[in-house]
């Protein structure tokens, strides 16, 4: 048989890639694509850019200005490149003389706070369909870090601090994303949960505490959102750099899950060629980050001398082509038309998850929902008559129109501090007969007098979290504690908003009235905390992570290596802990929290009746009615523990599933939760399967962790399935 010519044959290939598109799988295009690829279109596949000009390099032209990554794409082929952006809570864009102008969801805890996946989903249909229309198809989201440590100044990006709600909500996120034929990330893979010497600290923790934690976090997102890569992040964990771990890439990812997409490193976070390339990393990342272009000429060097095999370059490759014709990025090829974007629909789908996200923390006084016979009403702080705050770092997106406060914060990374220009003040305003006065709250004298005249204070209390730096210590910061305490002691009718991005402590909780968590709730962020106070709409956020009544009661009362000098390495021992994180860690030690996890306030009461827990075919299903026995229209959140009794597990209770219920004033409804088997497990690391041990459980249905409202037993048989499986 006669072979083409080779030139006729690469002229024909990107036709024929496209045209098999219909009948072949993305596995046997990928493998098509890669018999067809030169050495350099390989390497070039694996190689990527920082779409910014930034420490001399300058972007490569073809790369989406102010954009956080690029890779050439190979054109013979029918290959696009690949955009990259932050896609944490919208289209982020770099900081520089113009930045990208795009609608921002509430902060990812905030969507956390909702408990509600479809709220999630639909959050992440917005940023996948703005980032098409930005050019972008490959999105860098799907934060999943447990929050181990509430000084963590990224736990806004991420999805709180237990594993099977952060991993619903983060998967389901990562899904609507990905419903646009782009791709999207999880990250940051894995155990990334502070940020103090991020690149440098080594995470201590035993395999079986691993998985049954943070590992499991990042399992239930993958097979819930099926993201098409997985960064790894900068730190080490078990003494090993997690973009050169050769447990967690390929033992844990690739072999026990069966992942089938691409490991990206994080930027900065790619620390050798042939390590990295033989422990599981496929793709480096924003390379002006690194020491050096780990995975360009050294690698192809490594390649044809044999240290990295060509087979594991072509795997590399193949695992890249593979999610990008999987998502479809060849037949659906993104274009910047920035003009399509529909902003005002977005902000809506932004406002609905912020309304959801807002948890009423305390309501002694029944101050809320405002009354609306308050004529002159105070608010104080927080650039409440300005717009609402957001969190900063690489995942910071740019309000349309500008930001409300200009010049706050940081001139480098990670500010500025943004300001979205919604007034929670104009928006109650809009819907108030009462006189409203503003003070900045910066006085607590000047602020406690105004509080004094007025019939209500509402004080806004800010904590700006960024990415790269930690929170000192659980308190507000600039001296709000005082002013907040100054206004209550001066107006009893005093209700706090909170603005932040972690738990902070309360000293002043005894005098004010009301205090409500609004996190960082993006785009129409105001109108949302409006439509909350005013209840419009019920109070419906429940915490997704524990509020501590103070540091000592932490596994780690000091940030971990914040005494270290800079840029050493340093131990984070995980193994204090282990696998009780957050409200586990605070019943294991009978603590009792500020506001424990799970819990928030609503408008209207429930009542629950019928709780039954019956094992049927290997899973274990709860059933129970849930009554909103109140006089207002209101959402539930009924949340299902479980426990096995005899101290095996690493805590005395676990979330094993809830739903997320609206309902009318007097209506019931019934709810079936299946548990997932993994909470009622424990992992054995050496035959490397999950255990349910046969016996007696505890199924407690509860408002909260430290809220039950009813309990009954169940005798679960033994079973044992994969690592991989449920
Ligand atoms: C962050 C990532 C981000 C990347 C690109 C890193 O500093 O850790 O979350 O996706 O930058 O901007």
């Amino acid at each position: 048989m006669k072979t083409k010519p080779k030139s006729v044959a690469l002229a024909v290939s990107a036709a024929l890639f496209l045209q098999t598109a219909q009948a072949a799988t993305p596995d046997e295009r990928a493998s098509q694509a890669v018999a067809q690829m030169t050495m350099a279109e390989k390497i070039q596949t694996v190689f990527a850019y920082f779409s910014t000009d930034f420490k001399g390099v300058a972007r490569p032209k073809e790369g989406v200005p102010q954009a956080a990554g690029f890779i050439y794409g190979v054109e013979r082929l029918g290959i696009p490149h690949q955009q990259l952006t932050d896609a944490g809570i919208g289209v982020a864009s770099q900081r520089g003389e113009k930045v990208r102008e795009r609608t921002a969801l509430p902060a990812g805890i905030a969507t956390a706070a909702t408990w509600n996946p479809a709220l999630a989903y639909a959050g992440g249909a917005m940023i996948g369909k703005e980032a098409r229309l930005s050019g972008h198809n490959v999105l860098l989201a799907g934060g999943v870090n447990l929050v181990r440590e509430p000084r963590n100044g990224r736990n806004f990006e991420y999805g709180g601090e237990d594993p099977l709600l952060a991993g619903i909500m983060v998967g389901e996120q990562i899904r609507g994303i990905q419903s646009n034929h782009v791709i999207s990330t999880l990250k940051h893979f894995a155990f990334n949960d502070q940020e103090t010497g991020r690149n440098h600290h080594d995470t201590k923790i035993g395999e079986a505490a691993a998985r049954m934690s943070d590992l499991l976090a990042f399992q239930i997102a993958l097979e819930r959102g099926d993201p098409g890569s997985v960064m790894c992040s900068y730190n080490r964990v078990r003494g090993d750099y997690a973009c050169e771990s050769d447990w967690l890439l390929n033992k844990v990812l690739k072999r026990d899950w069966g992942f089938k997409g691409y490991v990206m490193s994080d930027w900065g976070a790619t620390h050798s060629t042939i390590p990295a390339a033989l422990r599981g990393l496929d793709q480096q990342s924003g390379w002006p980050f690194d020491k050096s272009p780990y995975f360009k000429d050294a690698l192809q060097e490594a390649v044809e001398n044999g240290h990295v095999p060509e087979a594991r370059l072509n795997d590399m490759v193949h695992r890249i082509v593979r999610t990008m014709a999987k998502h479809g990025l060849m037949e659906h090829p993104v274009q910047i038309e920035p003009e399509k974007i529909d902003f005002a629909a977005h902000a809506k789908i932004s406002q609905a998850d912020a309304e959801e996200s807002i948890v009423l923390l305390k309501n002694d006084k029944g101050l809320l929902p405002l009354s609306g016979s308050d004529k002159r009403i105070a608010i104080i702080g927080g650039h409440a008559d300005a717009g609402v705050l957001s969190g900063g770092g690489s995942a910071q997106v740019y309000p349309v129109g500008g930001l409300a406060v200009p010049n706050e914060g940081p001139t480098e990374f990670p500010g500025p501090i943004v300001y979205f220009p919604s007034s929670p003040m104009k928006s109650l305003a809009a819907r108030s007969n009462a006189k409203f006065v503003y003070h900045d709250g910066k006085d607590a004298a000047a602020a406690a007098k105004l509080a004094a005249d007025s019939d209500l204070a509402i004080v806004f209390a800010n904590q700006w979290t960024a990415e790269s730096v930690d929170q000192p210590d659980l308190s507000l910061p600039n001296g709000q504690d005082a002013v907040i305490a100054a206004v209550a002691k001066a107006n009893p009718r005093t209700v706090v908003v909170l603005q932040t991005g972690s738990p902070v402590t309360m000293p002043w909780l005894a005098s004010a009235g009301a205090v409500v968590e609004a996190w960082y709730p993006g785009t129409l962020g105001g109108e949302a905390i409006a439509r909350v106070l005013t209840g419009e709409v019920d109070a419906s956020g429940r915490l997704p992570m524990t509020f501590p009544a103070s540091e000592s009661q932490l596994p780690h009362p000091k940030v971990n290596g914040s005494d270290a000098p800079r840029d050493t390495r340093f131990l984070v021992d995980y193994d204090v802990e282990g696998a009780a994180v957050g409200y586990k860690w605070f019943d294991k030690r009978k603590q009792t929290p500020l506001f424990a996890f799970g819990h928030g306030l609503s408008y209207t009461s429930f009542a629950y009746t019928g709780l039954q827990a019956v094992a049927k075919d290997g899973s274990l299903v709860v059933t129970f009615t849930t009554q909103n026995s109140g006089k207002r229209d209101g959402k539930a959140v009924p949340q299902v523990y479980v426990a096995k009794p005899g101290g095996a597990w690493e805590a005395p209770k676990r979330l094993g599933g809830w739903d997320k219920l609206a309902l009318k004033a007097g209506e019931r409804r019934a709810s079936s939760v299946t548990i997932d088997p993994r909470t009622l497990a424990l992992f054995d690391a050496k035959s490397n399967k999950w255990k349910i041990a046969a016996g007696e459980y505890v199924v407690t249905l509860a408002t909260a962790a430290d809220a039950p409202v009813g309990t009954v037993k169940v005798r679960l048989p033994a079973r044992e399935f994969a690592a991989g499986g449920r």
